[in-house]
């Protein structure tokens, strides 16, 4: 293994507990995500990685009893201060969803949403630019570049998923979030988008939250592995598949547990 640089962090967690009502899901995680590196979240089923995942942009705002308290930076800003517009940090923040989940809308208009939303393109060419580049960039532009005004929802499910993508991209996001983004796709589109992840990966921080390992000892350079709330280990990737520190992170990357 090639000893990779100390990536720039881009975003920066202290403390961060998350409650559901009086249940705390996440509990005292710390970390540093880094610029320009994938970052996986592994850990078994309910051990919150979705909870902490969602924490980084912002979406347990939208769930009614959730509560984030400790402090989450993005480049040195706070994003739970009061200052901050969820809707604005999202954007910079975009997601990804296990499901993939197109607008009832063309091809054309679930990319154009979020830059029309943002104010991003004054003329129309401006916005077949952004477009173009968003779908291209997502490695769907070849396939759909015939059939922009088709329903996003008659697409396969893979192609789906790298329109979500492109749907993000397109507000020049600096953070991919992706949880479980390919639980629901073939080997086929697996393959796809896990390339796509390496292609984007230079450009923006990702962090994604996979039930695989093999995905993610793949896809990552860093790895966190949670276990009840907790973050019990974070490292480089091979560093915690091949020589975890930790007990727990042991018994779960040798399936004794899942
Ligand atoms: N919307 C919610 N309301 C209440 N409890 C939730 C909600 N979402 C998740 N939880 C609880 O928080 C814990 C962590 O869940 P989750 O973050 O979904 O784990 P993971 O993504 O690792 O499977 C679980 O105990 C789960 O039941
Ligand atoms: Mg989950």
């Amino acid at each position: 293994m090639t000893q990779t640089k100390l990536p720039q962090t881009k975003l920066t967690a202290r403390n961060v507990d998350v409650f559901y009502g009086d249940n705390k899901a996440i509990d005292d995680v710390s970390i540093d995500i880094g610029n320009g590196v994938v970052t996986a979240f592994i850990g078994p089923s309910g051990c919150g990685k979705s909870t902490f995942l969602r924490s980084l942009n912002r979406m347990n705002d939208t769930i009614a009893g959730a509560r984030v308290t400790g402090q989450i930076l993005l480049d040195g800003e706070d994003i739970y201060d009061r200052e901050m517009d969820p809707v604005a940090l999202r954007a910079r923040v975009g997601m990804v969803f296990q499901k993939p989940n197109p607008f009832p809308k063309s091809i054309y208009e679930n990319v154009a949403y979020g830059p029309r939303i943002h104010g991003l393109a004054q003329k129309k060419a401006d916005m077949d630019g952004i477009v173009e580049k968003a779908l291209t960039r997502a490695g769907l532009w070849n396939e759909v570049k015939d059939r922009l005004t088709d329903a996003g929802t008659a697409l396969s499910g893979g192609q789906q998923q790298r329109l979500c993508i492109a749907r993000a991209i397109a507000v020049s996001p600096e953070v991919i979030l992706m949880d479980e983004p390919c639980s629901a796709l073939d080997p086929i589109a697996t393959a796809r988008i896990e390339e796509l992840i390496e292609d984007l990966k230079s450009r923006y921080a990702i962090v994604i939250v996979t039930h695989s390992m093999q995905q993610a000892a793949r896809v990552s350079q860093k790895t966190a592995f949670f276990h009840l709330g907790r973050m019990v280990e974070y490292g480089d990737t091979h560093q915690i598949f091949t020589n975890p520190r930790e007990e727990r992170t042991k018994d779960y990357i040798t399936g004794r547990y899942g």
